[in-house]
This record gives structure tokens, C-alpha cells and sequence, in this order.
């Protein structure tokens, strides 16, 4: 390990950062993508002196986010954006290689969780990457006079945004926000494919159950439901979608899925998963419902989802059989319910969240709404902003370039043609 720099942290294990490095470097071998960015990034050093805080999970794909960033001349510090989900050698590995300021800690308390976003805070940003919009949140709460030090912010997921444009509605959104997670290359494909296989990945390495043959209820047939439907549906599982969206729920019944309302599949489930961004989608009324020995589980951002509370309150204590895997049982008919990491993001909770395939084109979007924000300092009005559709074609070009893949381009006829309208039948 090298000499570890001197500067304020707050991790598990500074010790780690050995395995931590590993797991790094590991990850970039998958990030080619975003590996281009940063070695331009280092040339052009197009975040010179921007002092830089990013919310996220801290992963080995978020360290090579904050390698790119620092390598364009940010001043970075990162924290963790759900509790559960640090990975400690690599928050470890930053500090240590990289000299990057983490504070982040797997399992940490919600008070330090949210002393965390408050040392962010203190550190005065003037670019903030958020995932949840918990940064954004407590500055427009606790800290509005600061907001005017604020050049942008870029949110990372859909209920981020949810979010972001609610703080707009209510006016008190004073700056540019850009919305990553509506970038194409980002939710085509780390929603869909990333949180499709890294929820089964979180629900396997918790439970090691067979998925063959067993009823596994979707709750939410959005980018990630679908993910997540079609790759139980591959493992065999028969799948059940639930949707309060008429035509996403034609959809899943075109996808070939049975459609029902929750209340319904409660009592046929053997897996729950939620992925809706929504609250109490799951009730007490429907685990009252669900067989003995049912699993339900999260994988939408925060972990009200599931009624956790109702559940409590009509079980006994709950006991803790296996790392992330908690059983309570139903007081009135003696069933037990069993539970997977708290009812946080599973695939962060037990598993090491999406491939760093995907979050090479989530996080490329990352970096480049990092550089569009910044050239375009006092350009863009308050609001929520997506980054030019070239950027989306410039990331997916660059992967494809990446995985030896070679498409056609339009000829100077089908141009013309594309541009005309005489032709006809
Ligand atoms: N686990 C991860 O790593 C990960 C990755 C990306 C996004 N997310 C989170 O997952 C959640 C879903 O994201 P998305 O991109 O799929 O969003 P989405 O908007 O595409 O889909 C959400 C779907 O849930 C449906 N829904 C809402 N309330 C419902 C209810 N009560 N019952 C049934 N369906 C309901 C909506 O109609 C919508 O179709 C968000 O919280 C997002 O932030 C998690």
C-alpha cells in the first residue's frame, strides 16, 4: 500500500485498499468507454480547480468515475449514496491510491449517513452527482444561501429526477440539474440489463434459492422491471408483473407475462421484487397474503418500498438467519415472511450492484454532464436538463467501437430519401 495522503476521511479500513485497487482496476478493464474520457480528460484538464462532490454508491465502477474526474482537474470528494451499499476496500483503495476524500461505510447508521452528506456540504461544491438527490435535498433544506455557489448538478437515477423536478414545481430548484438517467446509453442499459442481472445476482448470493420453476412477482414493469422480469423468466422462473400504468401493463402482457393487480399475486408469489420508485407498493394487507416462507426484496431506490414498519408491527421480532436475509412471522397466521437486505437496493445490498459494462455508459454520461455543466457555466437556466442526443450517439459509438462491433452508415441516397417526401407508393 502507498503512504496514505493526508487528508480527512472516513472509511472502514484503510488497510483494505490493497483488494481495493484490485477490484479497481478490474472493473476499468470493462469500462473502455469512460477509460477514453479520462485520458482526454487528463490532456484537456476541463474541470480544472471545480471543487466536485459525488453522491453515489461506492463501487469499484464509481472509483473509476471519480479517476476520470480527478484526472480532468476536479477536486473530488465522495460519499456514499445508500448505506448499504459501500464496498469498504474500495472506498479504502481511494483515499489510499488516489488521495480522493471518501466517506463511506457499508452498514453505517442513518445519522452518520446523513452526517456524511453534511461534511459534503461543508466542503462548498460547486458540482454535486447526486443518487437520490439526497445532496440536493438538505443544500435546498439546510443550506439554501449556498446554492448560489452551485455551477450544476447531475442525478443519476429516476427517482433523483422524480425528485429534482418536484424542487422545480416548488421553485426552489435555483440551478441547471442534468438528468442523466434519461440519457438513452444509460437507462436502456443499466436500468434494464444492469439492475435486471444484478437483482438476481443480490437475491441468489443472499438466499441461494433455485429460481426454476418458482413464481417471481415484479412490482413495477418500468426500465428496470422489465430487466428484471425478462432475466428471471430466463432462469426459469414463472413471472407475474404488476403495474398501475395501462400500457406499460399491456406491454408486459405482449412481453408474455401474466398481469394482476398486488393484491392478488400476494397469495401466489414465492419471490417479491419492487422496482418502482414508489412507496408502500407492498403493504400489510398483501404480506397478511403471502405464503409461508415468501422472499420479498427491493431494488428501487429507497427503502420504502416495502412496508417495513406495517410488517413489523403485525410480526414478532424479526431474526437474522444469513448476511442480508431477515425472517419475521405473521402473528396471525404464523407464516413466515422473509425479508432481503432491509428492503435497500438488493443488488447493492448482497451482490456488487450492475457490471461495470453498463456503468461504463452510465458513468461516461456522468463525466461528460460533469464537462457540460461546467462549459456551460452560467449559460443554462434552473431545471432539469438532458445532455444533447450527439452525446448519447458519441457514448454508444464509442462502446460499440470498443466491443469490435462495426454498423452500417446511411448512404447519400438513403439521406436524400430519409429528407424527402415526393416518394411515395
Ligand atoms: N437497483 C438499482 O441499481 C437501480 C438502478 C436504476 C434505477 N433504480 C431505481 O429503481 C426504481 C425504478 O426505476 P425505473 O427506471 O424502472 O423507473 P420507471 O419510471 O421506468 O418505472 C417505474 C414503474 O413503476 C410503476 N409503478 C409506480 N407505482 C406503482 C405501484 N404502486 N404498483 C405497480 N407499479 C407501479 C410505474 O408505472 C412505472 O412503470 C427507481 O426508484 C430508480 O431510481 C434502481
Amino acid at each position: 500500500m502507498s503512504a496514505i495522503p493526508a487528508i480527512e476521511y472516513d472509511v472502514k479500513d484503510i488497510n483494505l485498499a490493497l483488494d481495493g485497487k484490485r477490484r479497481i482496476e478490474w472493473a476499468e478493464r470493462e469500462m473502455p468507454v469512460l477509460r477514453l474520457i479520462r485520458e482526454r480528460f487528463a490532456s484537456e484538464k476541463p474541470l480544472e480547480g471545480v471543487r466536485l462532490v459525488a453522491c453515489a454508491h461506492i463501487t469499484a465502477e464509481t472509483a473509476n468515475l471519480a479517476r476520470a474526474l480527478q484526472a480532468g482537474g476536479a477536486e473530488a470528494i465522495l460519499i456514499a449514496s445508500n448505506p448499504l451499499s459501500t464496498q469498504d476496500d474500495v472506498a479504502a483503495a481511494l483515499v489510499s491510491d488516489w488521495g480522493i476524500p471518501v466517506y463511506a461505510i457499508k452498514g453505517e447508521t442513518t445519522e452518520t449517513y446523513n452526517r456524511h452528506v453534511r461534511t459534503a456540504l461543508d466542503f462548498h461544491p460547486e458540482i454535486i452527482i447526486d443518487d437520490g438527490s439526497d445532496v440536493v435535498a438538505t443544500l435546498i433544506k439546510e443550506r439554501s444561501a449556498q446554492a448560489k455557489e452551485v455551477i450544476g448538478t447531475t442525478e443519476e437515477t429516476t427517482t433523483g429526477i422524480v425528485r429534482l423536478q418536484a424542487m422545480f414545481n416548488a421553485g426552489v430548484l435555483t440551478f441547471p440539474s442534468m438528468a442523466v438517467n434519461d440519457a438513452q446509453t444509460k437507462h436502456l442499459f443499466d436500468n434494464r440489463y444492469g439492475t435486471g442481472q444484478s437483482t438476481l445476482d443480490g437475491i441468489i448470493r443472499a438466499t441461494n434459492i433455485l429460481l426454476a420453476g418458482r413464481t417471481l412477482v415484479v412490482v413495477g414493469y418500468g426500465w428496470c422491471g422489465k430487466g428484471v422480469a425478462l432475466r428471471a423468466r430466463g432462469m426459469g422462473a414463472n413471472v407475474v408483473v404488476i403495474e398501475i400504468d395501462p400500457v406499460k401493463a399491456v406491454e408486459a402482457v405482449m412481453d408474455g407475462f401474466r398481469v394482476m393487480p398486488i393484491k392478488e399475486a400476494s397469495a401466489l408469489g414465492d419471490i417479491f421484487v419492487t422496482v418502482t420508485g414508489n412507496r408502500h407498493v407492498i403493504d400489510g394487507q398483501h404480506f397478511a397474503h403471502m405464503k409461508d416462507g415468501a422472499i420479498v426484496c427491493n431494488s428501487g431506490h429507497f427503502d420504502l418500498e416495502l412496508n417495513l414498519v406495517g410488517l413489523r408491527e403485525m410480526s414478532d421480532e424479526p431474526v437474522t438467519l444469513r448476511p442480508f436475509v431477515q425472517e419475521y412471522k405473521v402473528k396471525a397466521n404464523g407464516h413466515r415472511i422473509i425479508v432481503l437486505g432491509e428492503g435497500r437496493l438488493i443488488n447493492l445490498a448482497a451482490a456488487e450492484g450492475h457490471p461495470a459494462s453498463v456503468m461504463d455508459m452510465s458513468f461516461a454520461n456522468q463525466a461528460l454532464s460533469v464537462e457540460y455543466l461546467v462549459k456551460h457555466k452560467g449559460d443554462l437556466p434552473p431545471g432539469v436538463h438532458l445532455l444533447p442526443r450527439e452525446v448519447d450517439a458519441e457514448i454508444a459509438t464509442l462502446k460499440l467501437r470498443a466491443l469490435g462491433i462495426n454498423i452500417d452508415s446511411l448512404t447519400a441516397e438513403q439521406i436524400e430519401y430519409m429528407n424527402s417526401w415526393e416518394t411515395g407508393t
